[in-house]
């Protein structure tokens, strides 16, 4: 959960505030801002003298203290290098360690110059809002004792900043702290059980509903492919569907679909011992799509969207799905399971064929932990994005620029279709050996999405364990694409 609750616009001018810590920003080679000027109880001269003892400049990641007796009792001045190399990815990093900076320091509440952080700039101060509040994350759940009577709260923004800006950064934060707090939850408790709970209880808001198929009716509505997966596993399975309709009632839908497999033993392939437990994050897709929804049924945007979540374990049992299995997904296709490890991509089947048929979707984004392979290709740095639609992977790209999330494509040419042909059924779950296993991976989902736009995420690097930049948290899953799809979506109203 992420500790920090208000970010709320002060009015009054920094000559005026009570503060037990004020912060400003100083670009390399500027001078003091005007509100640290204008500072009395002689604070104006402290800060400057302070700067020049120091041997301050202004550059990235340094700082400067200074401690007074007056109303304001402390004033930190954060260095924030060249001002037209900052980004907006660069100002939610650094807000992310002043939010932690002010928690370790035990302040209940802070104050920001916001004008000393150029928040006026577009996108600064939603960056610099989402920032604050991911700064603020912490999963202390199932620690029996916490103490945290002194721990940040409340954060006010002088300056001219905007309210919308701020609270869709500060929506934005907590929908990503949502989608990690997803992710941490053992998989003793969250079941898929509990994840359709969680997406009925966010679906109360305006303009949506949920539906939630269970597990006995998945032979009856055709889902052969997930019900393979899930036969295996005692804690029913959940195909959880939410329908958005904040546009226009004639408008065709978009849709985000993801893997929720909240726990994957690999079944009767069973995996190795070492790590298993990490198997638990195995839903990040699906943290993807709730912390999304979460974000919408807050913000609300004028447009009409699909959620939609396969929710499993993958356990091996006497009623298991074996290797050499033939299934037969909701298009159809038929599939020889040659590996019941590579179960998200059957999983994904049925709800993507299932999504593409009954709402027809303008697009549809895939998210998915889906194979160990694209940590190989590109470590925690990058998401791996394979699609059928140059269109739609220029929309990914321009939302990845826009939130620093990155992604890289992968291609999908025919050969690597060729790769998962099987030789009894019309395709298997296995590709060509090690080669190229997240492509073969894409390949086999761009089956069952018919002529639907669409791009897929492999998220497996990127959904825990990156600790960069420094707003990802110290451990744990890190919410990773929620920013990136809801800038993609908004980008889709203009
Ligand atoms: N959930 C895993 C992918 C995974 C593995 C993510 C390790 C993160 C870390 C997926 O279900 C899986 O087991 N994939 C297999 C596919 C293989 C059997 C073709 C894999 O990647 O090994
Ligand atoms: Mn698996
Ligand atoms: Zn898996």
């Amino acid at each position: 959960m992420a500790r920090l609750k208000k970010v709320a616009v002060n009015n009054k001018s920094i000559s005026e505030i009570k503060s037990d810590l004020l912060v400003s920003g100083f670009f390399k080679g500027s001078s003091l801002s005007k509100g640290i000027k204008g500072m009395g109880d002689n604070m104006n001269v402290n800060v400057s003298n302070a700067i020049s003892i120091d041997k301050f400049k202004g550059d990235k990641n340094k700082r400067v203290s200074v401690y007074s007796g007056g109303s304001v009792k402390r004033v930190l001045i954060q260095g924030l290098g060249d001002k037209n190399k900052l980004t907006s990815d660069n100002l939610r990093a650094v807000a992310s360690n002043l939010s932690r900076y002010a928690n370790e320091a035990k302040l209940k509440s802070i104050d920001i110059d916001g004008d000393s952080f150029n928040l006026s700039k577009a996108g600064y101060t939603q960056a610099f809002v989402e920032g604050l509040v991911l700064g603020s994350y912490e999963f202390l759940e199932y620690k029996s004792k916490v103490k945290n009577e002194n721990s940040l709260t409340a954060i006010s923004i002088c300056g001219k900043v905007s309210k919308d800006d701020i609270n869709k950064g500060f929506v934005l934060g907590h929908s990503v702290s949502l989608a990690r707090d997803l992710g941490n939850h053992p998989p003793n408790i969250q079941t898929p059980t509990d994840l359709a709970n969680t997406a009925k209880g966010i679906a109360k808001a305006k303009n949506m509903k949920a539906t939630i198929i269970d597990v006995k009716d998945f032979e009856k509505m055709n889902f052969g492919s997930f019900y393979g997966v899930a036969r295996g596993a005692k804690t029913p399975a959940k195909m959880i569907i939410v329908e958005y309709k904040g546009g226009n009632s004639k408008d065709q839908p978009f849709a985000l679909v993801g893997k929720g497999l909240t726990f994957d033993s690999g079944g009767i392939s069973i995996k190795p011992s070492p790590k298993m437990d990490e198997m638990k994050f195995d839903m990040c897709g699906s943290a993807v799509v709730l912390g999304v929804m979460k974000a919408v049924s807050e913000l609300q945007p004028k447009m009409n969207i699909i959620f939609a979540v396969g929710a499993t374990e993958n356990m091996p049992d006497a009623d298991a799905m074996r290797p050499g299995d033939i299934i037969t997904a909701y298009n159809g296709k038929t599939i020889e399971v040659l590996n019941t490890d590579a179960e998200g991509r059957l999983v994904l089947a049925d709800v993507l064929s299932y999504v593409a048929d009954k709402y027809k979707p303008v697009g549809i984004l895939d998210f998915a932990t889906l194979t160990g392979a694209v940590l190989i290709a590109l470590g925690d740095r990058a998401s791996g994005i394979m699609s059928n639609s140059p269109e739609i992977v220029k929309e990914v790209q321009k939302a990845s620029k826009n939130t620093g999330e990155k992604v890289w494509e992968l291609p999908l040419w025919d050969e690597y279709s060729r790769d998962i042909k099987s030789k009894i059924a019309d395709i298997k779950n296995l590709g060509n050996g090690r080669l190229a296993g997240t492509i073969t991976a894409g390949a086999f989902l761009k089956e069952f999405v018919g002529d639907t736009p669409w791009c897929h995420f492999d998220i497996a690097g990127t959904a825990w364990g990156p600790k960069e930049p420094s707003y990802q948290p110290k451990s744990g899953a890190t919410g990773v694409a929620v920013r990136l799809v809801y800038d993609l979506l908004e980008n889709r109203l203009n």
